[in-house]
């Protein structure tokens, strides 16, 4: 661009940046003129749009038994357990990293069974019995899941460490003496970003008895 702000385009229209700035407003507003005038009434017509009262969403109650106590809430059906847990019920050691099914940091375990919170609706889990990593310590003592994940220094954000220690209890419950391939295969379904693997591994090994591998 030349002095003056004058355009040096080939096509010699002499364009400068101000008046093209104030060509590209008036388009836009030429646009939306348009838009409006072509489509403006019609569409508005046309598009459903949803009334307030067919924005009124049912809400269900859900009753379920988390760590010994009894909650009582009030959840849009989308709502997730992991939502629950978190942000109604305060237990945020349930962790929402992915929040699609893929990392296992949110697992509590569900009538018995692990199971990824956020991937579970509420509405899902009325009546349940659910044990979330806050269950796992009795009062001061911490669960010896816990205990040896501090011994063997098995972690490092420790955003995982909930739903691996979860996974672990539940898996030792179920099978006291696993070895190493059901360990494996237990904690299959838990990433950990920081790679502490191994050091989970040793804590499994060794809460089975099988310190020094099989
Ligand atoms: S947060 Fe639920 S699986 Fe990752
Ligand atoms: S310790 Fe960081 S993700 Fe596992």
């Amino acid at each position: 661009m030349s002095e003056g702000g004058k355009n040096n385009s080939p096509s010699g229209i002499g364009l400068n940046r101000r008046k093209f700035l104030k060509g590209m407003g008036t388009g836009l507003i030429g646009t939306a003129t348009l838009s409006k005038g072509l489509l403006g009434e019609e569409t508005e017509e046309k598009t459903p749009v949803a009334s307030a009262k067919s924005r009124d969403i049912t809400m269900a109650t859900v009753t379920m038994t988390i760590n010994g106590k009894r909650y009582s809430v009030e959840v849009e059906p989308r709502t997730t357990l992991l939502h629950v847990i978190r942000e109604k019920l305060g237990l945020t050691g349930a962790k929402k990293v992915c929040g699609r099914g893929e990392c296992g940091a949110c697992t509590v375990i569900l009538n018995g069974r692990t199971v990824y919170s956020c991937m579970t609706l509420a509405v899902e889990a009325h009546g349940a019995k659910i044990t979330t990593i806050e269950g796992l310590a009795k009062s001061d003592k911490l669960h010896p899941v816990q205990e040896a994940f501090i011994n063997h220094d098995a972690y490092q954000c420790g955003f995982c460490t909930p739903g691996f220690e979860v996974v672990l209890k539940d898996l030792l419950d179920k099978n006291p003496r696993p070895t190493l391939e059901e360990i494996k295969k237990g904690l299959s379904g838990n990433l950990c970003r920081c790679g502490a693997y191994p050091h989970v591994v040793d804590v499994a090994l060794e809460l089975a008895g099988r310190k020094g591998g099989m």
